[in-house]
Parts: structure tokens; sequence; C-alpha cells
């Protein structure tokens, strides 16, 4: 388990670390309330790869594609039954990384049992800086 704390404008402090230690396939499940900063932490991320512009996926509205081997999820108010019915679950399949918001535990264990690289990032808010919290599985 590593700590990181960062203010926006230093966010490369987390992002260098997971570039440097993270495999080059990794499922990554972001933690954190609303507005504790998921979405920004996956545009630095995706920034820090060289990738800029976020595109919808032509198949799914909840993923966002970066390039060829970044993908991120929004699954708030997702259940797991939907995500597995509209095919989504095979999109981990794809080489890269894959962020995911409001992942749930059961997807987690699944994905886990898959044999996949699981990471959780959770991300503690303060006024003008987030506590990064970075552990395997
Ligand atoms: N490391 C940080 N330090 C300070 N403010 C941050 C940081 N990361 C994000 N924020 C701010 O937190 C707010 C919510 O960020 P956002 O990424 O939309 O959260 P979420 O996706 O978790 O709902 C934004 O105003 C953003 O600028
Ligand atoms: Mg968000």
């Amino acid at each position: 388990m590593k700590t990181i704390t960062a203010p926006k404008t230093q966010l490369t402090k987390i992002t260098t670390y997971l570039n440097q230690t993270l495999p080059k396939n990794a499922i990554i499940f972001l933690t954190g309330d609303l507005a504790s900063g998921k979405t920004t932490l996956t545009k630095a991320i995706a920034k820090s790869k060289g990738l800029a512009d976020e595109v919808t996926s032509p198949t799914f509205s909840l993923q966002q594609c970066y390039g060829e081997e970044f993908f991120h999820y929004d699954l708030y108010r997702i259940e797991n039954s939907e995500f597995m019915k509209l095919g989504l679950f095979e999109e981990f399949e794809k080489s890269g990384w894959h962020l995911i918001e409001w992942g749930d535990s059961s997807l987690k264990e699944l994905l886990l049992s898959a044999g996949y690289n699981i990471f959780t990032v959770t991300i503690m808010p303060y006024k003008d800086i987030r506590k990064y919290t970075i552990e395997s599985g």
C-alpha cells in the first residue's frame, strides 16, 4: 500500500508513481465520494501517457476511450447484471489500463477471479488537497 498526497497542480506525483508501478495491463478501481477527484485523476493519467482527448465509445455511452489502450468507465447506478447484459465485460480483455468509477465489490471479485490485475485507488478529499491510497486488489 502506498499513500500520496497532492493538490490538483501536483498530480504528476501520483501519475508518475502509477506509471512506474502498475503493469501494462491493469484494471483500476477509483474509490471515493462524489467530487473526491476520480475523474480528475483519470484525465491526469491519460495526459501523463500523452493521451489528451477522450472519445465516447461508439458502442457504450458509459465508456470513454483515450486512444487504443486507455479506457474510463463511470458505472454510477449501473447494476452488475446490467453491465454484463451490455456486453461491456468483454472490454476488459483489451490490453492497457481500464479505470472504473463506481465499480462495486461484486464486479471487483468477478474480475479478480477472472485473473485480471486489479488495483484500487482510494481518494480522500480535504479542502485543497487529496490523499490517494494505492493498493493491489
Ligand atoms: N488533487 C486535488 N486537489 C484539489 N482539488 C482536486 C484534486 N483533484 C480533484 N480536485 C477537484 O475536486 C473536484 C471534483 O473532482 P472530480 O474529478 O469531478 O470528482 P469525482 O469524479 O470523484 O466526482 C473538482 O473541482 C476538482 O478540481
Ligand atoms: Mg467523476
